[in-house]
């Protein structure tokens, strides 16, 4: 198929768009690099030997959008455009709201002007809330807390009202649980701008000495050790999600609302000691107050997507922490230019 990928520049684009390649898909990446840099589109193309066709565009640029679907024949569409981090959509919620919501009705209305009515979205666990009870399962009550988490979940109802008023359309909501690591070659991987938000980016800056310690947010939740438990999600998996997910559109299911995610949880203190071991020496931290808005304990279950996808993440926690340091060393300042 001929996939276009928006927002493919990025980490999850990025790791994506090589499965894809190596399954044999073509690819067309529209990307404003708003958060990203082209160079990570030339090194999917290093990894896979084949080429993307690239369009630096915002999807909210109508004309340019509908420039790219008379150029190609688009068979679905992986939208991964969008601004992602909590914290900033606090501060700046109406550029949350414009982008990330008005971008997907912009890059809709485009798609069924053309005629192309297969999609993925990039969903998270985030639209569960604090959930009551762990592992998540898809029919879980939906809840939001931030702007960013709001902007998944109206696009959720979106899709979903968009899917009511027209059968002909497949959508594939994926919730990602928490994605780390990197290609094992070292050459693509997550290239967060300034300190990192994010636990594993942050603990990778204290393993190549950029950051002096990790900051700990509370060791008092009710967990095994107290502190927070999370189901991180190698993202060669989280890719290999997408290209089931894609293919699965072209069997016409209609919508459907998957888990990405391990089944396992793994603790702060869990990914701090696994990072060390990947290391060979302790990574340095200290416990600190929580950090508002965060949950105790968030992990899928991931039964849904093994039966209706065949998916099955496949990568251990060494893996993710291995691959995650060896991007970091190759890259210690990320992508540069
Ligand atoms: P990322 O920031 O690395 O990638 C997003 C890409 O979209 C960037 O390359 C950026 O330049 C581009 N972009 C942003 N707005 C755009 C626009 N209007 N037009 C064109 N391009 C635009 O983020 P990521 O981690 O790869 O996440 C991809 C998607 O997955 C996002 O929608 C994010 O909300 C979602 N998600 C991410 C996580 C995570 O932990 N990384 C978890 C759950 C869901
Ligand atoms: N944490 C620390 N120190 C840090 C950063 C995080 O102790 O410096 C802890 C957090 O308290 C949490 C765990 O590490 O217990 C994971 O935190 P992350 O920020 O890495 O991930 P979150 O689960 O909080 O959030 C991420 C994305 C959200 C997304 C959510 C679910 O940032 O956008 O996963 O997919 F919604």
């Amino acid at each position: 198929m001929n996939i276009l990928v928006t927002g493919g520049a990025g980490y999850i684009g990025t790791h994506t768009m090589v499965k894809l390649l190596e399954n044999n898909h073509t690819v067309v990446c529209v990307d404003d690099l708003s958060n990203s840099k082209y160079i990570a589109v030339e090194r999917v193309e290093k990894i896979t030997g084949k080429k993307v066709k690239f369009y630096q565009n915002d999807i909210r640029d109508r004309e340019a959008l509908r420039k790219v679907f008379s150029e190609n024949k688009i068979d679905a569409v992986i939208n991964f455009a969008g601004f992602k981090a909590v914290g900033e959509s606090c501060a700046k919620p109406i550029e949350y709201y414009d982008n990330n919501i008005y971008g997907m009705l912009v890059l809709l209305e485009v798609m069924r002007e053309f005629g192309v009515k297969n999609i993925v979205f990039s969903s998270s666990a985030t639209v569960y809330g604090n959930p009551h009870k762990v592992p998540i399962t898809e029919d879980f009550p939906l809840s939001t807390s931030n702007p960013y988490g709001s902007t998944k979940l109206f696009i959720e109802y979106i899709l979903k009202d968009l899917y009511a008023s027209d059968k002909s359309f497949n959508i594939a909501i994926l919730r990602y649980f928490n994605p780390i690591g990197a290609h094992p070659s070292g050459l693509i991987g997550e290239d967060p701008n300034g300190i990192p938000n994010n636990l594993c980016p942050y603990i990778t800056k204290v393993c190549v000495g950029k950051l002096p310690h990790v900051n700990v947010f509370g060791n008092d939740y009710p967990t095994h050790d107290g502190t927070g438990v999370r189901d991180y999600i190698h993202v060669e998996d989280l890719a290999e999600g997408h290209v089931l997910a894609v293919n699965k559109l072209a069997d016409n299911p209609g919508l459907i609302i998957v888990n990405l995610g391990t089944g396992t949880g793994y603790s702060v203190l869990d990914m701090i000691k696994a990072f060390s071991k990947a290391l060979g020496k302790e990574v340095p931290y200290k416990i600190g107050a929580h950090r508002p808005g965060d949950i105790p304990t968030c992990y899928a279950d991931p039964t849904y997507a093994e039966n209706l996808l065949g998916f099955k993440a496949k990568k251990s926690l060494e893996d993710m922490c291995k691959d995650a340091l060896n991007w970091q060393l190759k890259n210690p300042d990320g992508y540069v230019e």
